[in-house]
Parts: C-alpha cells; structure tokens; sequence
C-alpha cells in the first residue's frame, strides 16, 4: 500500500491530536504489549515495570512526530541503535514491535492514510535496529 505524507503545513503530531494522542499511544503500545502473547517475544526483554519504557517512547515520539523534541531535551542524541544493542532484536522482534505498534495506532483512531506513512517510516528505524537474525 502507498501512504500518504503528511503536508509540510502540518506535523503528523498536529494531525493525530498532539500530546495527549502521543500518551495515549504509547499507553496503549505497552498495555498490548504487556497483555498479549503474540508480544511476549518483546515483552520479556523489557523490565517488569514498564513506566520509564513509557516515559521515554512518549518523549521520543513527541519530537520524531514533529512536536517538542522532550527526549532530546531531556536525554540528548537518542542514538537508538546503540541504546538497543543490549536487547536481542532480530527479524521476530522487529515484526512483533511493528505489529504492536499497528495494533495501538488502530486503537488509537489514527486516521489510516496517516497511520501506513508513519508505520512505513518507523519500519526502517525497526529495521535498523536488528543486531540478529
Ligand atoms: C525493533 C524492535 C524493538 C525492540 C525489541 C525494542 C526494545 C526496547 C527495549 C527492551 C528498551 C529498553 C526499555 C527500558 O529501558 O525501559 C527500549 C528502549 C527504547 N526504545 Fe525500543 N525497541 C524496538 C524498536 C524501537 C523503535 C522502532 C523505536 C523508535 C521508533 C524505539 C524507541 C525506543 C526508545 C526511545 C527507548 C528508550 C531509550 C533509552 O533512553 O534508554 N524502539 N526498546
């Protein structure tokens, strides 16, 4: 399927609702995560409270959508790759995190030309984080 860009106007932040839609996101990214077998393969490799794993995917979607960039202000250059190479990721992982994160944009009620462009851009950065096969 071809997904839509957002318009230069307008961030996908602004689109899908800002702040608020960005917690309720992440919220529900690891509500499904935490509660669904199909995610265990992810799960177990976070720890058993997830509030800091929430807090700092909140802050990082806030500024890779285009709104405040909370985590770079907070925590400086992500440097995702490198924060991942402690966690096995290979190709089951990736799928896994891509299908919850699907799963939460659908809940969510994200409009769905918006939701494939932002799920088409995250694929690489899912993607790139594989450090197995
Ligand atoms: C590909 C599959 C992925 C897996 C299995 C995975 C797993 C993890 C785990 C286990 C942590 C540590 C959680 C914690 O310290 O509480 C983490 C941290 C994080 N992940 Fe992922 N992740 C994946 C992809 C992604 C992607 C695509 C993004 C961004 C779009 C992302 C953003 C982050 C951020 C911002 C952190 C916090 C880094 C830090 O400050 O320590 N992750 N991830």
């Amino acid at each position: 399927m071809t997904a839509t860009r957002p318009t230069p106007e307008q961030s996908p932040y602004d689109i899908l609702g800002g702040d608020a839609t960005v917690r309720r996101l992440v919220d529900r990214f690891y509500d499904l995560m935490d509660k669904t077998p199909e995610f265990f393969v992810i799960r177990k490799l976070h720890p058993q409270d997830l509030s800091g794993s929430r807090e700092k995917l909140y802050m990082f979607l806030s500024g890779w959508l285009g709104g405040p960039p909370l985590y770079v202000q907070k925590h400086g250059h992500p440097m995702l790759r490198a924060r991942h190479l402690s966690f096995p990721i290979g190709t089951a992982e990736r799928d896994a995190w891509l299908a919850c994160m699907r799963q939460a944009m659908g809940e969510c009620g994200l409009e769905e030309k918006l939701k494939e462009w932002l799920l088409q851009s995250l694929s690489g950065t899912a993607d790139w984080m594989r450090n197995k096969k």
